[in-house]
């Protein structure tokens, strides 16, 4: 096939979908790749080192490409460039933007979501989420580090005891276990919590505590391990109990999603207010929402001197090692959807089935089909 890499338009987007290493793989496995001049400059990828991987350095790869490899959904304009029947895989965001879905089926686009890929062993190589999410998790107690006007560690010194900078996490799935680890790394004392009770483990073999709340959260974890949503009520009581515990730290850090839902309130403005000034929330479940009441999405918001981060694209901060990664998940689904360099879609198969999300002019996902219908 050909194999199209464009560089990559949307604002503030360093990442590529597929470094030369990737090229490689995929030129071995018998696809050309075109990739669009200068697509992996951004991530430390030159043309150069594409061109020695065999690859095609072109100023327009879209017209005669049957697969587009991408980090974020294609635009207006790279859409128009696009024939129908060429094959998409990107970050296409199909739960919280199902009407950009429904524009590609009726533009014939046989298109790969990456977050629909199931979270099944077999996968594991495959899952974006969890490789982004990764560098997100890292890359947010560091932002948080540098913003805050404390040392990390416990100091004992001469000069008098530093006493170590307090974190707390709230979602302790990928982002929050490795905030969890980082802030650890740089001597930070560490509490976190998550309603899925197997984080509490986790937690605690990264060195951190698990603050136990006094809540009921039922059947917390849904068959693809990924958090349930709880009631309102349940939030309230979360959100008081949140409060108590964000008032002892000096950093926040916050990651807690429920898949295709907004996320969840857990901070209010005035837990926010009850930190002391200088501390730094980061929200990472900022492009859903927020789990923070104050949070704007890519926007600093200052509560009476505690400052409230809401970025949505961290891992494009560290583009080169979330390029690697985020390539190296792309090629392992390109070759799994493969055949002697053609595209052979099995449709038995759980993965090309639960990523496969618009074919033949149709959207295939029943979860995203709800989310256009629910006006999402
Ligand atoms: P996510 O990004 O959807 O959510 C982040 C975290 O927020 C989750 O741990 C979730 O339980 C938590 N959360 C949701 N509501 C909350 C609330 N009200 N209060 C506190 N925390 C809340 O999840 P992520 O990080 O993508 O993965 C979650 C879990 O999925 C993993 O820990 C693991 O069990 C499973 N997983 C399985 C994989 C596999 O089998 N290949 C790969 C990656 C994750």
């Amino acid at each position: 096939m050909i194999i199209a890499i464009p560089k990559e338009v949307a604002a503030g987007e360093r990442r590529v979908a597929l470094v030369p290493d990737g090229a490689k793989a995929l030129i071995a496995a018998g696809h050309e790749v075109h990739v669009q001049r200068g697509a992996g400059e951004a991530a430390g990828a030159f043309d150069a080192a594409y061109e020695a991987a065999g690859a095609r350095i072109a100023d327009e790869v879209l017209a005669d490409a049957e697969l587009v490899l991408k980090v974020q959904t294609p635009d207006e304009a790279e859409l128009a460039s696009l024939r129908p029947g060429t094959a998409l895989v990107a970050l296409l965001r199909p739960l919280d933007e199902p009407a950009r879905i429904a524009d590609l089926a009726e533009r014939g686009l046989t298109a790969f979501a990456l977050e629909l890929i199931p979270r099944i062993a077999r996968a594991q190589s495959m899952d974006v989420l969890s490789s982004q999410a990764t560098v997100a998790g890292y890359r947010a107690v560091l932002v948080a580090a540098e913003m805050l006007p404390r040392m990390f560690p416990m100091l004992v010194t001469a000069a008098g005891t530093i006493s170590p900078a307090r974190v707390f996490v709230i979602g302790a799935g990928v982002a929050g276990l490795q905030a969890i680890a980082t802030a650890r790394r740089l001597g930070a004392v560490v509490e976190a919590y998550d309603t899925r009770v197997a984080a509490a483990e986790q937690i605690g073999s990264l060195g951190g505590r698990f603050v136990s709340l006094a809540l009921d959260v039922g059947d917390a974890e849904d068959a693809g391990g990924y958090a349930r949503e709880q009631s309102e009520g349940f939030y309230e009581k979360q959100r008081a109990l949140m409060a108590e515990v964000a008032a002892r730290s000096d950093i926040v850090i916050t990651t807690a999603l429920v898949p295709g839902k907004k996320s969840p309130l857990l901070i209010d403005t005035a837990g926010i207010r009850g930190m002391r000034a200088g501390s730094v929330v980061v929200d990472l479940a900022a492009a859903g929402g927020g789990n923070c009441e104050p949070t704007q999405a890519d926007q600093e918001v200052n509560v009476d001197g505690v400052r409230v981060l809401g970025p949505t694209n961290l891992p494009s901060d560290l583009s080169p090692n979330a390029s690697q990664m985020l390539s190296k998940n792309v090629v392992t689904l390109v070759l799994h959807l493969t055949t002697a360099g053609d595209l052979a879609l099995d449709l038995d198969d759980e993965i090309t089935d639960g990523a496969l999300v618009t074919h033949a002019g149709k959207i295939r996902v029943e979860r995203v089909r709800a989310a256009l219908e629910g006006g999402a």
